[in-house]
């Protein structure tokens, strides 16, 4: 058996206690899961489960109170900064809102160029091929380089926020409802880019949701599902869809199955409200005239 690309065990997220009236909130409680290089491991749960409070402990932006997590076989909960940050490209995140998460002064071009910049890593002889390579990768038409957030759709967007993710050649992305906040119309559209940028690139991927049906399109591999920042239940994605064994999973199977049309893509009549969870993130209608969200 190879190292799995991360594996996390018994992970514990707490915030402490802010004054008198607000008590300490055990967000995460040991978590375990793995992620494998060329695997989507599919973290779903309802809002306030710990989904996000993962990520940030995974992607060490909030440091657990305790566990492991084992990047490549390397422990990181006991690095300090200097020694992640040689670290820090392989592991990248994609955020939900993918306007909030570019700056709006940066075209395209520099948005994606950022992060090598940060690096270290950018030439100015290869640079702008490289740009363009990523462009493609997300399915980017290259005339979009010249463009400001505020001209893109929110699915082109969020594109780039995953051509920025792919800058330094990651080898785990942390999706962190990757889809949530985007139009229901352009959700399958990232979410098949998504599925298509693993198996080219041979990427890992921990890809969190608060939606089971949308879950199940993009986990060919495992489900964990996420109740009171615990794992109710674990299996291959069709064995959580079709025979669910925790009352919790079947009730976000029960909210989660009329939400899918019949070409597997969310029904945007239907806002995806999850059992002890709010309605998924505001749906923003695309802003720019292009296609390809
Ligand atoms: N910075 C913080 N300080 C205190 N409590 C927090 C903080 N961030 C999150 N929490 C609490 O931790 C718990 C888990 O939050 P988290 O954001 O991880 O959930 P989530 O599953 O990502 O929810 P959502 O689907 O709404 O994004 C919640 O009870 C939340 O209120
Ligand atoms: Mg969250």
């Amino acid at each position: 058996m190879t190292t799995p690309l991360l594996e996390v065990r018994d992970l514990t997220v707490r915030y402490p206690a802010r004054g008198r009236r607000t008590p300490p909130v055990l967000a995460v409680d040991r978590v375990s899961f793995t992620v494998r290089a060329g695997e989507t491991l599919a973290l779903v749960g309802g809002s306030g489960s710990g989904k996000s409070s993962i990520a940030a402990a995974v992607l060490m932006l909030r440091r657990p109170e305790g566990g492991s997590v084992r990047f490549e076989g390397r422990e990181l909960t006991g690095l300090d900064e200097r020694a992640l940050r040689p670290l820090r490209p392989a592991l990248q995140p994609v955020f939900q809102d993918p306007y909030g998460s570019l700056s709006p002064r940066l075209r395209v071009h520099d948005a994606i160029a950022e992060p090598l910049r940060v690096q270290g890593r950018w030439d100015p002889v290869t640079g702008r091929a490289r740009v363009a390579e990523l462009l493609e990768l997300v399915r980017l038409d290259a005339s979009l380089a010249r463009r400001r957030p505020h001209e893109l759709s929110g699915g082109q967007c969020q594109r780039v926020g995953i051509a920025r993710a792919l800058a330094c050649s990651p080898r785990l992305l942390v999706l962190d409802e990757p889809v949530s906040a985007l139009d229901p119309s352009v959700r399958a559209g990232i979410v098949n880019l998504l599925t298509e940028l693993r198996d080219e690139l041979g990427l890992g991927q921990l890809f969190i949701a608060h939606d089971l049906a949308l879950v199940r399109h993009v986990a060919r591999h495992d489900v964990a599902v996420l109740h009171h920042g615990r794992i109710v239940e674990t299996g291959p994605a069709h064995q959580v869809w079709d025979a669910p064994a925790h009352p919790y999973t079947r009730e976000l199977l029960s909210v989660g199955r009329p939400s899918l049309s019949a070409g597997g893509v969310p029904d945007p009549r239907r806002s995806a409200r999850v059992p002890g969870g709010t309605a998924c993130g505001a749906d923003r209608g695309p802003r720019g005239s292009q296609a390809g969200g």
